[in-house]
């Protein structure tokens, strides 16, 4: 392919990750990214790196035009779930609002293709240990809301106008690129894996575990993580059944399915690098359910999709060997 697909917070976790997945497949890429938690350094020198926010209408229509873009990846957007309780306003406007303004700017310079990230937080509390993409939608803060508000937008959007959408839905995303091009750089993380994995490298002291009472085998949460080079793939095919279908489109879950227990990963961690992080039993997180697995059956029957790293060790020594990249590097 010799496409050009515009990946909105490309220089950020996983939005780098989906830029060395459409580069390594023959993808040309132009990154619009702020920069307000992404790095240009993550970015892969094959691309193009816009410094804008993506509801600059003016530049990411300019962009789309100069660059004849044939479809959006949509990363770009605020991730942090407490943050979204105490400042909703913020993931209003940096998701659906932001996210309005790149639709329409879609629709007006006729691109296409878009494909979303969105969350499992848009399922709300699950009652069920696996989640399917008919389960209701009941966010339960306002990231998934903000989340499942641009999946409405799309929705309405592609019977309106001659574009069509795949949201993907993530569940726990972790890891890091496996040839040590990128991985989860922010400071300040609270993802149990980056936690871990900075705890082995001695940038913490001990892991938190939050709550030890749920109702799942060992008492810990239990979670379905997928390594983020197979959910970088999973844009690639999600992308290729868009443009093989166009009239089609596609909500679908990004998991395993399968979870595994806090204790489970920490582990994991502990076998890996032969040590014993300090684990701090804590109370339970408002909200956090005990466990949150997806069913992945319409991804696995919709994309061509094929799961290559959905080994928990191997995700957490990809995850070890970035986080010892980026002691290196400090
Ligand atoms: N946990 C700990 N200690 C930590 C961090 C996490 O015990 O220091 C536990 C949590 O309680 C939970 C599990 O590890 O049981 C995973 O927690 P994360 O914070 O890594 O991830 P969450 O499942 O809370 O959140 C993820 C995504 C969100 C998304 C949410 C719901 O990061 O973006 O799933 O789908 F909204």
């Amino acid at each position: 392919h010799d496409m050009t697909v515009m990946v909105t917070g490309g220089a950020g976790y996983i939005g780098s990750h989906a830029v060395l997945a459409l580069l390594d497949a023959g993808y040309k890429v132009v990154v619009v990214d702020n920069l307000v938690t992404g790095f240009d350094w993550a970015v892969d020198d094959r691309a193009t790196l816009i410094e804008c926010a993506i509801e600059e209408e003016d530049r990411v229509r300019a962009a789309i035009r100069g660059y004849h873009v044939k479809a959006i990846m949509h990363f770009a957007g605020s991730v942090v779930v407490p943050e979204s309780v105490s400042d909703p306003l913020k993931y209003y406007r940096n998701n659906t609002a932001a996210s309005r303004s790149l639709i329409e700017s879609a629709v007006v310079e006729h691109v296409p293709h878009f494909i979303f990230s969105s969350t499992a937080a848009t399922y709300g509390t699950p009652t069920t240990a696996t989640v399917s993409e008919t389960s209701p939608t009941v966010p339960i803060n306002p990231y998934g809301t903000s989340k499942l508000m641009t999946e409405m937008m799309l929705r309405d959007v592609a019977a309106a106008h001659p574009i069509n959408y795949a949201a993907l839905r993530y569940f726990n995303v972790a890891g890091a690129d496996p040839q040590g091009r990128s991985g989860q750089s922010t400071d300040g993380a609270t993802h149990l894996i980056k936690v871990a994995v900075e705890a082995a490298t001695g940038k913490r002291d001990a892991v938190a575990i939050f709550g030890t009472d749920f109702d799942t085998p060992d008492g810990t949460g239990v979670r379905d993580y997928i390594h983020v080079s197979d959910l970088a793939a999973a844009h690639v095919a999600a992308l290729e059944r868009l443009i093989a279908e166009p009239r089609r489109n596609h909500t679908l879950n990004a998991g395993y399915g399968r979870g595994y227990s806090v204790n489970e990963v920490l582990d994991a961690v502990d076998r890996i690098t032969n040590a014993k992080i300090v684990r701090r039993p804590e109370g339970r997180r408002p909200g956090d359910p005990a466990a949150l697995i997806a069913d992945n059956a319409a991804i696995l029957r919709t994309l061509d999709w094929v799961p290559e790293r959905a080994d928990l060790d191997l995700i957490v020594s990809d995850a070890l060997a970035w986080e010892r990249t980026l002691s290196e590097r400090a």
